[in-house]
């Protein structure tokens, strides 16, 4: 049980107008380590709150808005007053996994700082396999003066991002603004300056064909497990200017099947690889991918969630949600994102 910092539903009587206050009460349910930490911050924004942490729930009536990831299944079922549910990150799956998901409105991270250091993730690793800085980096190591041929400058170089959504459209224009040509591909057909846009399975083997650097950062769904495989990566441009298709995946580990990867990197359908995220996270001590001289593991800090900024995001969602207003980025359960 926590303390509560804030008196029950109660009326003031102020110069003959009664105001009716809501309690707001909060309950954060992570399997991640330290979900305490959005707790102490939600009431350091706001003292007023009453954040609770599961299991420590209390009166599972008073709770209002749950900010969720990994959570018990079953548990926000049983929170009968509840009118929002928050994930802690840009995806959902980890909450969706739930098979007794409430029917209320499930609200996905969005934020500018986010969306800014995806798009640098993207731009420092395309960057990076087009000025093949690997090797410069191996032949440093072997104090070797060498200079690398073909070096393809960026308008000379193909990248092409899966998912065009707030992530994937930030990243395409970046790399359009830095000279790449850029394409896009998403489930609807989309229009941006610089990016040529395609869609849908019709517009996958057309996109995949004009691109040398393919950056992911799609959502796991159903319909997008395990995308990155063989067949897809056998059907990148094997007429570009770099020694063979890269591959980033700054999505999730789940898109990718790494045995399919690692061996378009042995037979050269790939010629390099950036991974944030892996099938298995942490990425294990025995994966190959540790020690591949041609693929640089990151360890799914592409883009990081700072409890501050989400517990604002949280604060200024429920703000509208007070107001009547409608609450923004409001994730499509059916579609899965
Ligand atoms: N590595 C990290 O540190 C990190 C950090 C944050 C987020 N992420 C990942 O990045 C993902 C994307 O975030 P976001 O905010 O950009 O999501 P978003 O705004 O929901 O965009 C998702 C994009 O993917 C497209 N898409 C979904 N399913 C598809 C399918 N089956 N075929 C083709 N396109 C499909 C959507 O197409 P439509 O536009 O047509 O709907 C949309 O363009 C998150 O879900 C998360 O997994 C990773």
């Amino acid at each position: 049980m926590v303390e509560n910092k804030r008196t029950p539903d109660f009326s003031l009587n102020t110069q003959g107008i009664s105001v009716h206050i809501d309690p707001m009460t909060f309950l954060v349910l992570s399997g991640m380590p330290d979900p305490g930490q959005y707790a102490d911050v939600l009431t350091e924004l706001d003292e007023t709150l009453d954040v609770r942490v599961w299991p420590d729930a209390g009166d599972l009536s008073d709770i209002k808005y749950a900010l969720a990831w990994q959570q018990e299944p079953g548990v926000l079922a049983t929170l009968p007053n509840l009118k929002i549910i928050f994930s802690l990150g840009a995806g959902v799956e980890h909450v969706l996994g739930d098979p007794k998901l409430p029917d209320v409105p499930l609200v996905r991270f969005v934020d500018p700082d986010l969306t800014m250091r995806m798009g640098e993730y993207a731009c420092l690793h395309v960057l990076m396999h087009q000025r093949r800085m690997l090797e410069y980096a191996a032949l440093q190591r072997q104090g070797k003066w060498q200079e690398l041929w073909p070096q393809p400058c960026a308008s000379e170089t193909r990248a092409g991002v899966m998912g065009l959504g707030v992530l994937g459209r930030n990243a395409a224009e970046k790399l359009h603004l830095l000279g790449f040509d850029v394409a896009g591909w998403s489930r609807s057909m989309k229009r941006s300056d610089g990016v040529t846009c395609f869609a849908g399975e019709d517009g996958l083997k057309p996109f995949l064909a004009r691109t040398d650097i393919l950056i992911c950062m799609l959502p796991h769904t159903p319909g997008t497990h395990g995308i990155l495989n063989a067949k897809l990566l056998s059907g990148l441009a094997r007429d570009g200017q770099l020694p063979g298709p890269v591959l980033i995946n700054a999505g999730r580990g789940k898109l990718q099947v790494e045995a399919d990867i690692l061996s378009a990197l042995e037979a050269g359908d790939l010629w390099g690889a950036s991974l944030d995220v892996f099938e298995e996270e942490p990425l294990p001590a025995s994966s190959p991918f540790w020690a591949h001289p041609r693929v640089i593991v990151t360890p799914h800090n592409a883009s990081i969630t700072y409890s501050r900024a989400l517990c604002r995001y949280v604060l200024a969602q429920v703000a509208r949600h007070e107001r009547g207003e409608a609450l923004e980025n409001v994730v499509d359960v059916k579609r899965g994102y």
